[in-house]
């Protein structure tokens, strides 16, 4: 039976919130009950390292993610449930893709282009305090995806970027060490954003997350859900004047947690003038509803953190066995990184023997113009545009084969979905044949 493999990972840097429960456990979770689905989540605890330096808080919050997944219904017999750094086939898939990674795309990954503008701003240099993990964390993210297959990702739009990315490098390396048989390494990961999760609003009203220092724990003890709830920013109408649902981030919560009849009902007490106190005990106790048996189980779990740590070493291994360990030897194999006993492909092993050559096809189109094209197997590399006579064509085929392509051409138009490094590849696996052939 095919699947699809969903996957998903979680930094572990901080102390699971409502909005971490509203955007990802709670969908994650419903979503792997799917038939047909191999649901992968996983706790990104080398992602951590980028931004935290205290080995405690790694500690801690690995744990306190680990328990809230547990705690919310996630059966790591259903699911594979594992930490990413049990997994050391991810990091060595990391260098194996950092070296076919374009280190001009790594300049414009998001989070580090924010990085170097704050700098710049400020005045600073370029990389002032920025550490390389940062720059490499696109590529770290890659691996956790490319390792597994996974068909779709789900993330949030911040993340969107570096699915893209993953995609870049699967291509990239399929390309350069794609099977004769034509079954390729990688498959092409999509993000799947989820759009009918809103983003939760935190106590100031801007989005629940950590660096606004605006979020409700997932397993804040009663007590203290109750008093952040009723901290919640609204404005100064009075009980008995009419509330606006629209931009209230005490409602967008409330929506969060309850049925459409409940929402409806909120609604209808808005417009009839509820008070902030009354609608914010409501909030209180829908959510308090819905967490406090998940919270019974959490405190149960923490309690024993070697039972996790023995849960989370089980999957990995499993995971290892199942997948990891051989894929990585079929990936080193594909780099050359071999048994030096084995010499069927030793020498001649290059982009030449290992991919199908691209071919330049020429041929005239009802408007009576010359056109050619560069093809690979399916994939159309290269399209010109319609020149007045065959000998125009192909002598711009001969100065190609050549190996001179510039992008900037205006008589050649690149692919979908092909880049430059993609053309220039291609021509100069061309132009290795033709060498071998002389
Ligand atoms: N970068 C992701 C985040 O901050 C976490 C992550 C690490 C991840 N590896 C991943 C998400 C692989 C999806 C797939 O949210």
């Amino acid at each position: 039976m095919t699947s699809t493999r969903v996957l998903t990972g979680i930094t572990t840097s901080g102390t699971p919130h409502l909005g971490n429960y509203v955007g990802a456990i709670r969908p994650a979770l419903a979503a792997s009950r799917n038939p047909g689905v191999e649901s992968f989540y996983f706790l990104a605890d080398y992602h951590a390292l980028v931004k935290v330096t205290e080995p405690a808080r790694v500690q801690r919050s690995t744990l306190e993610i680990a328990a809230a997944w547990l705690a919310c219904g996630l059966d790591p017999q259903q699911v594979w449930f594992y930490r990413q750094s049990d997994i050391p086939e991810i990091p060595e898939l990391t260098w194996l893709l950092t070296c076919i990674a374009g280190k001009g795309l790594l300049n414009r990954a998001h989070a580090y282009k924010a990085a170097v503008d704050r700098n710049r701003g400020e005045g600073e240099d370029d990389d002032a305090g920025i550490n390389a993990g940062l720059f490499m964390y696109p590529v770290l993210m890659a691996a956790d995806i490319l390792l597994f297959n996974a068909n779709k990702v789900p993330v949030g739009r911040d993340q969107v970027q570096h699915i893209e990315m993953a995609r870049d490098f699967a291509q990239r390396f399929n390309h350069l060490y794609g099977e004769p048989a034509g079954k390729e390494h990688f498959v092409l990961p999509e993000a799947v954003i989820e759009e009918q999760v809103a983003t939760l609003p935190g106590l100031d009203g801007r989005k629940m997350s950590k660096s606004y220092d605006n979020t409700i724990p997932l397993f804040a003890p009663r007590e203290q859900l109750k008093r952040l709830i009723f901290s919640i920013v609204t404005d100064s109408r009075m009980p008995g004047e009419v509330k606006d649902t629209e931009g209230s981030a005490l409602f967008q919560l409330y929506q969060a947690f309850a049925s459409a009849q409940e929402t409806s009902a909120m609604r209808q007490a808005f417009a009839e003038g509820i008070g902030w106190g009354d609608a914010k005990q409501k909030l209180f106790e829908r959510i308090d509803a819905e967490v406090a048996p998940l919270r019974e189980r959490y405190e149960a779990l923490i309690a024993h953190p070697e039972t996790i740590e023995q849960q989370l070493r089980d999957g990995a291994k499993r995971l290892r066995e199942r997948y990891a360990t051989a894929r990585l030897q079929a990936l080193r194999e594909a780099v050359g990184l071999r048994d030096l006993g084995a010499r069927v492909q030793a020498a001649t092993a290059t982009k030449a023997s290992s991919a199908p050559l691209a071919v330049f096809k020429q041929y005239r189109e009802a408007d009576g113009k010359f056109y050619f094209k560069l093809v690979e197997g399916e994939r159309v590399l290269l399209q010109s545009i319609g020149f007045d006579s065959p000998k125009d064509a192909g002598a711009r085929v001969g100065v190609l084969k050549r190996g001179a392509f510039d992008e900037a051409d205006a008589d050649v138009m690149i692919g979908d979905g092909v880049t430059p490094e993609d053309v220039h590849a291609a021509l100069a696996a061309l132009l290795a044949a033709e060498a071998a052939k002389a």
